[in-house]
């Protein structure tokens, strides 16, 4: 049970390549001369305006093309982001505040957490809210299973969103008509087993609550597929009162034996919780975990190897202040069963319809809205991309999209 979950993302290399881009563009730095004080803002307006002059003076001397003399307009005025427009003539609109259309953004972490962390206080949205699930992919590069998602996600487009969490330099080579086209979020270095997991996952979450119609953030991994259609799975998620959280303490090296004293008296050794990190979290969970600052503190300063934070963290943190909305299990399968620190690994020559229907519903049952139910799994893991093919092969027979 308490098993390691810290093979699960080491995997495949995945250097960087060069091919063409479509990462979050370079945004450029804020405009940060509007707050300096104001003999410098002198300064450097005189020197804007001088160099624009120059620009223009050339531009208009040499013939330039109008692209070139817009790129320059840019490179002195830059297009901000969503929200955050100072020109006169550059209004953000409404539907681009709530429904932010670009990932691209300037904004650090700690502005981004505190961003994210904002609640409307009106209860009545001011457009028809059709709540999405935001599906956040973890990985250090490739997505080998992309066409089967492409495929589960298609004609789906107004109930879901995509963020894709990255190693700081990988491109995503997706094309245009991908459900991951242009979802790579601002991404940072993640040492496995640190904190920095744990930041990533906040990333992932803040980036996908800027859109105000994402209601439930499903965690995945770059080896994780699904196991039932889109519709099977959006109901299940959005009808459930309960988060799917897994958590549970039980006595042994790895789970409660990761517990430092030095975290009492906020953590008890009786509160302490253990549980996967592939989670899936409700609108309200996933503010609580952008905004909290003291227990996540508590855990970069006193879990440290062999201690893992995303496997307590979240579990803890819910545990101690929102155990009622959370179910405790989690909805991706993985199996354990052959001992050792990493869970199995399946490949084509493990991929058949009897499987894949047994991981579906194996007979056993668990507790959905009070009520028991033979769906407990809607996403596995972990598959090797030599299970792309064969699995491509099932989506009409057994998964049903
Ligand atoms: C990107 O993907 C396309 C289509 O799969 C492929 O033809 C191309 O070689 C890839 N580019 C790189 C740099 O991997
Ligand atoms: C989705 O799957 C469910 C059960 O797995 C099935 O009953 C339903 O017909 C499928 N929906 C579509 C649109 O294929
Ligand atoms: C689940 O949600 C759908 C809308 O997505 C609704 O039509 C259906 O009645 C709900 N089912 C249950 C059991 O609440
Ligand atoms: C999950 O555990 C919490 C305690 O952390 C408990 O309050 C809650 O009822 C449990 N959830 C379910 C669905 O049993
Ligand atoms: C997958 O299939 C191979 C070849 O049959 C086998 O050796 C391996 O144990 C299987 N893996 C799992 C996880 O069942
Ligand atoms: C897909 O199914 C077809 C027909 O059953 C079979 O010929 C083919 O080898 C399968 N492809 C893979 C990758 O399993």
């Amino acid at each position: 049970m308490c098993g390691d979950a810290k093979s699960t993302l080491k995997s495949r290399g995945g250097g960087a390549g060069d091919e063409e881009s479509d990462y979050c563009p370079p945004t450029p730095q804020k405009e940060w001369w509007w707050w300096s004080s104001t003999g410098l803002v002198k300064l450097v307006s005189i020197t804007v305006v001088f160099m624009a002059g120059v620009v223009i003076g050339l531009s208009a001397s040499a013939n330039v093309s109008r692209y070139y003399y817009n790129s320059h307009t840019e490179l002195f005025f830059p297009v901000t982001t969503y929200g955050n427009c100072e020109r006169a003539d550059c209004a953000p609109t409404f539907k681009s505040f709530v429904h932010p259309p670009h990932l691209a953004h300037s904004m650090s972490d700690q502005e981004l957490f505190w961003r994210a962390s904002l609640v409307p206080a009106a209860e009545e949205f001011p457009f028809q809210r059709v709540p999405k699930v935001a599906f956040l992919f973890m990985t250090r590069g490739p997505l080998p299973f992309a066409p089967l998602w492409d495929r589960f996600f298609r004609q789906h487009q107004d109930l879901y969103s995509i963020y894709v969490h990255t190693l700081p330099d990988y491109k995503l080579n997706v094309s245009k008509n991908s459900a991951f086209y242009g979802r790579q979020i601002l991404s940072e270095e993640v040492s496995w087993g640190s904190i920095t997991l744990v930041d990533a996952e906040k990333r992932l979450l803040a980036n996908a609550l800027l859109d105000f119609s994402n209601e439930r953030f499903v965690l995945l991994s770059e080896s994780c597929i699904p196991l039932f259609n889109f519709s099977t799975v959006y109901e299940y998620l959005i009808n459930s009162t309960h988060s799917f959280v897994e958590s549970y303490n039980i006595d042994t090296p790895q789970c409660a034996g990761r517990y430092n004293h030095r975290m009492a008296p906020h953590i008890l050794p009786s509160q302490w919780r253990k549980g996967s990190e592939w989670f899936e979290l409700n609108r309200k969970l996933a503010v609580q975990i952008v905004s909290d600052n003291k227990y996540y503190s508590i855990f970069q300063k006193h879990c440290r190897p062999s201690c893992y934070p995303d496997e307590h963290y979240i579990p803890t943190y819910l545990h101690l202040f929102h155990g009622s909305l959370n179910a405790n299990r989690t909805i991706t399968w993985v199996d354990w069963s052959r001992g050792g620190p990493h869970p199995a690994r399946y490949g084509d020559a493990n991929i058949s319809k009897d499987f894949i229907q047994t991981i579906r519903s194996n007979g056993a049952q668990c507790t959905y809205n009070s009520k028991l139910t033979s769906v407990c799994y809607l996403f596995a893991r972990k598959f090797a991309p030599s299970a792309l093919g064969p699995l491509m092969n099932l989506t009409s027979t057994v998964l049903d999209f």
